[in-house]
């Protein structure tokens, strides 16, 4: 057994969840719940970025204290992740106790390698991103290329990181760590932004009371990416001796897997400025920064600022929660933008979950049960077309998990599903049933198509069933299904 840590982006508060959050803390669920059932020791932090100004003009904006508003929002995830059946370990706020001690242990390890300094800094600054661009990194008319809005001129005395000592460090770690930031392109499109040169990052903010104050500097808070970036180690423990356990075992570690999940847009504060505030406090690295593509709506990114949100709401109470994660992992190509639409979520359902899997476990369970009292038929089947493709499936899902290439593992499952469903048209066992009752034959082709669809279903069941066709499968697993199926009709 090793030892797994995976991570979704702590998300502001200034707003309720909306199908971008989501996508990534299910993506986040899927792989812990993957690697649970492989045996690894899991931990899977989500959380709550609760300071910086960004927040704080939320609040001013509704006439609340910034804690009020987190508060209020942190209680709608809590709400939606247990809806959703998300399986986190732990939930990080950035405004808990625990989180401060362990940021400021983070900043004390900087200031002792002598990586700080203080300086005038000027620059545009995107106060939804919250980060400084270049003039020529904006849109035509100053406008921020995440969110498209106007940014505003700051003028201010800084805390100052020395990043540009982190070049050579960063592309080392790169060479060295092939995979290291995934997908392939997008560690790439990192390594060009580092080799064209690091400037140094500011880290602190005058004039921002929301936030953690910087140790020795009176006056200036803590930059809330430097805060931020350093919760996936503070909910570990770092920073608090008493409690450093879950620390030890899962970052300060040689045996194991440390991977954070990331939309595109915040890639380059998890692929670089993160790995050299790690590499400046003398801490061991993430081994991978894996960014996904957006959820578009009308070609736009959905968010809050373009204004073509979509929340979870309807489609949960319509369609429940298992309908949406299917959705989301099947209609993305993980790494890539996709569009989101109603018609696209509605033909999605009926056609994969209402057809495709629905009427078949239906159609099989259903004669099952009936024929057999609702119990697994007696006599097992090891030699049918169905076990090969069940085998052949079942690798491709293994395989596509591996790359975290979803979509591709479900539509390796549904493959199987055609094929079984392919089986029972031509063998036509409603038919068979009437004339034959509980035959063998009729007992052997209503087993495969109960182990297939089980194993459509649970395919990390695979080594457990038809490899060996002498352990039936357990009636326990299909027995409620026809529950589900009717819950997924519209
Ligand atoms: N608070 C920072 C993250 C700090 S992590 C140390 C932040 N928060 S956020 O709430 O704005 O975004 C959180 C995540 O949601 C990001 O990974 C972002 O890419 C993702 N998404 C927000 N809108 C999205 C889409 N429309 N589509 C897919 N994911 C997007 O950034």
């Amino acid at each position: 057994m090793s030892n797994f840590y995976v991570t979704t982006p702590i998300y502001y508060v200034n707003d309720l969840p909306h199908i971008g959050h989501i996508y990534t803390t299910v993506v986040a669920d899927v792989v812990a719940r993957y690697q649970r059932l492989s045996g690894q020791r899991v931990h899977f932090l989500t959380g709550t970025d609760e300071h910086g100004q960004k927040i704080e003009r939320a609040a001013e904006e509704e006439g609340v204290e910034p804690i009020e508003l987190a508060d209020r929002v942190v209680s709608r995830y809590h709400r939606l992740w247990e809806q959703l059946g998300i399986s986190h370990d732990d939930f990080i706020r950035t405004t808990e106790a625990r989180h401060r001690r362990g940021v400021e242990e983070v900043v004390r390890r900087i200031q002792e390698a002598g990586d700080f300094y203080t300086a005038r800094h000027e620059g545009w600054y995107c106060t939804s991103c919250e980060s400084f661009y270049t003039e020529k990194e904006l849109l035509p008319g100053k406008l921020c290329e995440v969110h498209e809005a106007p940014v505003e001129w700051k003028s201010e005395d800084n805390i100052f990181f020395r990043l540009s000592r982190y070049q050579q460090p960063l592309l080392e770690w790169y060479e060295k760590n092939p995979g290291c930031v995934r997908p392939v392109s997008r560690g790439n499109e990192v390594k060009s932004f580092v080799e064209r040169g690091l400037k140094d990052l500011s880290v602190s903010r005058a004039n921002l009371a929301w936030g953690i104050p910087f140790p020795e500097h009176p006056g200036q808070t803590i930059y809330v990416w430097l805060e931020a970036l350093s919760n996936y180690i503070t909910a570990l423990g770092f920073g608090q001796p008493e409690s450093a356990d879950l620390y030890n075992t899962f970052w300060d570690t040689d045996d194991g897997t440390r991977i954070h999940l990331v939309g595109k847009d915040i890639l380059r504060f998890h692929a670089v400025y993160w790995p050299a505030f790690l590499m400046s406090a003398g801490l061991p690295l993430p081994t991978s920064v894996v960014a996904h593509g957006w959820w578009l709506r009308d070609e736009r990114k959905i968010s809050k600022s373009a204004g073509n949100l979509v929340r979870p709401d309807d489609l949960l109470e319509q369609f429940g929660p298992d309908s949406l994660r299917y959705f989301l992992m099947r209609e993305m190509v993980f790494g890539q933008d996709a569009q989101f639409s109603d018609e696209g979520f509605v033909d999605r359902f009926n056609s994969d979950l209402a057809n495709d899997l629905g009427n078949t476990v239906s159609r099989v369970v259903t004669l099952s049960r009936r024929t057999f009292d609702g119990q697994t038929p007696p006599e097992s089947c090891d030699d049918n077309r169905l076990i090969a493709l069940a085998e052949e499936a079942v690798r491709d899902y293994h395989a596509a998990m591996a790359e975290l290439a979803f979509s591709r593992a479900l539509e390796s499952l549904w493959r199987l599903l055609a094929e079984t469903n392919q089986y029972l048209v031509e063998k036509e066992p409603w038919k068979l049933v009437k004339t034959e009752g509980t035959s063998p034959r009729v007992s052997r082709i209503l087993w495969t198509g109960l182990e297939a669809t089980r194993l459509t279903v649970l395919p990390r069941s695979l080594a457990r069933s038809l490899l060996k066709p002498s352990t039936n499968p357990s009636s326990e697993n299909w027995a409620s299904w026809p529950k589900t199926i009717s819950r997924m009709r519209k």
